[in-house]
């Protein structure tokens, strides 16, 4: 199938290439690079598991395999339609989820990330997710830049020679999930974060 046009003038890639090392991260967590991906880990009894992305299993394979295509909220909120997935630029990228969901419907995605971190978490994301089978040509429409999209947004969009049709804007509501596990996700999300009052 092809759609309406082609947002970005040159090939997709990230120009996050972090200095994991170098990223300064609040006390008592840690940014570990293990076999199966950069992880932010910290106490488990109170973050529970290490947080990582992963587009290739668990989640994010399963939404992509029956998540409800284009019926999905944010897919109709970013006005993907049969033969129509515009260019979007999620200027709160967090960790891709929504982006991914995006792209895996046709979407070419850019995708803005101000913390450090979590972008690196990112990146290592679709770096693995480019060498598998089942999302190499998702995350070939996955752009990644390291920014602050309220400040920078014109340049950040600049840089990925990008044509953005459509803004997606996923600000971190207070408390907005509620199981247990789940908390405690999102208060390691949430230590990197902040609690987003500025959020475009
Ligand atoms: C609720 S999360 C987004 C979750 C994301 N939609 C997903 O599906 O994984 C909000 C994210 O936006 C980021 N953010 C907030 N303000 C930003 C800004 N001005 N520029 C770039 N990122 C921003 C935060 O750091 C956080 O990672």
């Amino acid at each position: 199938m092809s759609y309406v046009k082609s947002c970005v003038e040159s090939s997709v890639e990230s120009d996050v290439g972090t200095d994991v090392e170098s990223i300064v991260l609040p006390d008592g967590l840690r940014l570990v690079q293990g076999e199966e991906g950069l992880a932010l880990v910290g106490d488990e009894k109170r973050y529970g598991k290490p947080l990582s992305v992963d587009f290739v299993a668990g989640k994010a394979a399963h939404r992509r395999r029956f998540g409800g295509g284009r019926g999905q909220l944010v897919a109709k909120a970013c006005g993907l339609s049969k033969g129509v997935a515009p260019c979007i630029v999620d200027a709160t990228a967090g960790l891709g989820r929504d982006a991914f969901v995006l792209a895996s419907l046709g979407a070419q995605v850019l995708l803005i990330e101000r913390v450090a971190a979590i972008a690196a978490l990112l990146e290592d994301g679709l770096k693995r997710a480019v060498s598998h089978s089942d999302t190499a040509d998702i995350v070939a429409r996955m752009t990644l830049r390291h920014g602050d999209a309220a400040q920078s947004l014109a340049e950040l969009v600049a840089s990925a020679h990008f044509s953005p049709q459509v803004i997606h804007l996923d600000p971190m509501f207070p408390h907005r999930e509620k199981s247990a596990l789940v908390k405690k996700e999102m208060r390691l999300f949430r230590e990197l974060a902040g609690d987003d009052n500025d959020a475009p």
